[in-house]
This record gives C-alpha cells, structure tokens and sequence, in this order.
C-alpha cells in the first residue's frame, strides 16, 4: 500500500518544538471538511458497538465512564487517520529517538454526564505508549458544554484544552490529565503512538 503522507497544513515543526518544550501540542483544522464528514459518519454509524470502557476483562472501575469501540482494518475511515499518525509517529522518531513502531486507537463517546477522572496513559513507562493523540470529532462544540482535557505538562503546568471539532490534541503519555464532566455527547478518536508493536 501507498505510504499515507503527513497533511501539508500540519505544522511539523511547531509540534516539534512543542512536545520538546512542553510535552504537549495540538493541532487545529486537521482534516478537510469532506474527510471529516466521513469519520463522524462512520464513528456515528458504529455507536452500537461501543462496550463500557470502565469494563476490562470483567473488571469494573470508576474512574471513567465512557464507551469505546478499538478500530481494525475495516473501519477504513478512521483507519486512515491512524496511519496518518504513524506517518507522524516517524517525523517524531527523527526528532526524538522515540522508536514509534505501532499506532493503536479506539473511538471514545462521553454521553452527557460522563468523564474520565485524573490518569496517566503510561505510568511510570510500564507500556510501549509515548504519546496520547486525541482527535476531537463531533461538528460543534461549546465552551460552556464541559468535557475538557485538564492536562498537566512536562514543566507541571496545567491546561484547560477544549475538545474542539477537528482538533487533535498531543501529549506525553506518561503526563497527568482527566476528562472533565462532559454536558453534551463528546466523540474522539484516541490513539496512541507506541514503541512496541502488539501481537495482531
Ligand atoms: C484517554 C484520554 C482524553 C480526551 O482516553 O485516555 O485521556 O480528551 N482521553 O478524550
Ligand atoms: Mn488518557
């Protein structure tokens, strides 16, 4: 298969020089509309599916609340924004030695009330994941409808990042942060760039 290329609107380097600074970077306007259009569609298409996040291997926690869906193959949509970040995932490599090899990704839906209380993705560096990468994909999001990323960076700074359409939000998987009580259905695509790859 053709190599996915980086969208050319990307800012490569200010997201370099962010994750070098800070630990954390986001990207606006990401996708065409055309494109974006299609993954709602088929994120929306999909909800059925969803399970309980806070359910793994039949264990119950409550320290989030919201439903996932893992992508495969046949989810082609979103599947191409998951080979976009690895595309990513290389130019970060050049930058930082970070030896990304493997890109995994699940849909997530906060339905109103829902949150995802404080975390880190990769505590103390005991899994492959390197960096968080929240893509943000309902149409329209208010700054009063809560379900903001409250992110702490690597200088122990905190942030308030409004999960804005099409808008993806980077970080440091070994950084602190929650999901903050959602009041409207919050879609996400949330991958993570990862330096093992997992057995398929
Ligand atoms: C996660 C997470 C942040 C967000 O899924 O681990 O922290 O803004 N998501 O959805
Ligand atoms: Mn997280």
């Amino acid at each position: 298969m053709e190599a996915v290329q980086l969208p050319a609107t990307w800012p490569v380097d200010q997201i370099i020089d962010d994750l070098d600074q800070h630990g954390f970077s986001m990207i606006d306007n990401a996708y065409a509309p055309s494109y974006v259009e299609q993954l709602i569609a088929e994120c929306t298409s999909n909800l059925e599916r969803f399970r309980d996040a806070a359910i793994q291997n039949g264990v119950v926690s409550n320290i989030r609340s919201d439903h996932i869906l893992w992508l495969n193959e046949d989810l082609e949509i979103s599947n191409q924004h998951v080979q976009t970040l690895q595309a990513l995932g290389h130019e970060l490599n050049r930058a930082f030695f970070l030896g990304i090899k493997d890109v995994e990704a699940h849909f997530a839906c906060y339905n109103a009330g829902e949150f995802y209380a404080l975390h880190r993705d990769n505590p103390q560096g005991k899994n492959g994941r390197m960096i968080s990468a929240v893509y943000y994909l309902h149409d329209d999001w208010q700054d009063n409808w809560g379900g903001e990323l409250h992110l702490q960076d690597k200088n122990d700074q905190w942030h308030i990042i409004q999960p804005k359409p099409n808008r993806i939000a980077l970080f440091q998987s070994d950084l602190m942060h929650e999901v903050l009580k959602a009041k409207h259905q919050r879609l996400s695509i949330t991958a993570w760039l990862r330096s093992d790859t997992r057995l398929l």
